[in-house]
């Protein structure tokens, strides 16, 4: 079955990686794009061939052939904009982060709900296949008792002028808001584990929007793994190796970058079979790293054919929002921790 799409947002990430994606996708068919800027509208209607341009949601959304719209505008416009897609009852693929807070995610989700319609969230990055690898030899095992974790993602933001992301009102966070959540996201979905405690520091100390420019913090995971994110706006790209890293009682992985817009990066995944007693010695053994072999392929084809797949019943919504607003929730902890100094109990709420 294949399923027809309108995008509403053209920007960035749209017109760079989705929409390329989707033009591969084996279900789904661009129809209509969207954005507040008729221009960009044209433009991306012109290069991926969709019938129609707007700069007004309603007529996209009026548009009855559309079954599913894919909302990549800035996070400010999210909630608004997936409640006209929910009442129009059209399937919904939100970008990340689905809210300014996870009180509108929840909103949003709920909304969704009681409008029967489906609500995914664009964390992409667990369809990378050296990710998809990572939660099999986890899951299988092969790391033992998980015991820590680290994710990095980096960027390099100066001051730009009447930019959203830069604005915390219009973004809902910074460097970890817009980045740190996709590390986060990977440590729980690697790891299959969720996350009890967080503490955590943001702040600016290059950029100063008002939005942070860096944030560190440590999760614990459920099992009582200690993990840490590190989001900076302030490391130049090819400075940076987005580093990610996964540590149990039988072995590690490591990885450069994985974490990223695109599939690529490196992985050495080292295991023993039994860690033996305490030597006092450290000698360190080198190890045969385990041999990892995949097919690289596109993060956001798959994103959008898992989406159609589940619109056609054929599948699970790949990233359901109950799921993703947990790694907000996460992000969110960050900063109140930031604030008040103390670690956050995540509740079950
Ligand atoms: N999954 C990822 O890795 C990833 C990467 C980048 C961005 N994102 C997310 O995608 C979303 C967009 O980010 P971006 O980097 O593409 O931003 P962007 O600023 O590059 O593009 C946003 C586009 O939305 C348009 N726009 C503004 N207001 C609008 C409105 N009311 N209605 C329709 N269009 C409107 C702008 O004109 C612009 O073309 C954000 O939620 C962001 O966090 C996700």
């Amino acid at each position: 079955m294949t399923i027809k799409w309108g995008v509403i947002g053209c920007g960035g990430i749209a017109d760079r990686r989705t929409i390329p994606g989707m033009m591969l996708a084996d279900n789904a068919e661009l129809v209509a794009v969207m954005d507040a800027n008729s221009e960009a509208a044209n433009n991306v209607a012109e290069k991926y061939g969709a019938k129609y341009a707007f700069d007004n949601i309603a007529d996209l959304l009026n548009l009855k052939e559309i079954q599913a719209v894919y909302i990549a505008s800035p996070v400010f416009c999210h909630k608004e904009q997936c409640y006209a897609a929910a009442d129009a009852g059209k399937h919904i693929l939100l970008e990340k982060p689905m809210g300014l807070t996870t009180a509108e995610a929840k909103e949003i989700d709920d909304y969704c709900h009681s409008n029967g319609v489906m609500l995914g969230v664009g964390f992409m990055m667990r369809f990378h296949s050296y990710h998809q690898k990572m939660r099999e030899l986890i899951a299988k095992g092969r790391l033992g008792e998980i015991v820590s974790a680290r994710a990095q993602l980096t960027c390099w933001y100066p001051e730009i002028e009447n930019c959203w992301r830069q604005d915390s009102k219009l973004s809902g966070g910074g460097a970890m808001m817009d980045m740190g959540i996709h590390c986060i996201d990977l440590i729980r979905y690697i790891t299959g584990l969720e996350i009890s405690h967080v503490t955590g520091m943001v702040g600016n100390q290059i950029f100063k929007y008002n939005a942070e420019d860096a944030g560190a913090a440590v999760f614990k995971l459920e099992n009582g793994a200690l993990c840490y994110v590190d989001a900076n706006f302030n490391i130049p790209d090819a400075a940076a190796k987005c580093k990610l890293e996964f540590y149990g009682t039988k072995g590690s992985i490591f990885a450069e970058g994985t974490i990223s817009q695109a599939e690529g990066g490196r992985i050495e995944v080292l295991c023993v079979d039994d860690a033996g007693g305490y030597d006092a010695g450290q000698t360190r053994e080198e190890i045969r790293p385990v041999e990892v072999n995949v097919q690289f392929g596109n993060m956001y084809t798959k994103e959008i054919e898992g989406f159609g797949r589940a619109i056609a019943g054929e599948g699970e919504i790949p990233v359901a929002a109950a799921d993703a607003i947990l790694s907000q929730k996460a992000i969110e902890a960050v900063y109140e921790s930031s604030k008040s100094g103390k670690t956050i109990t995540l509740g079950a709420d």
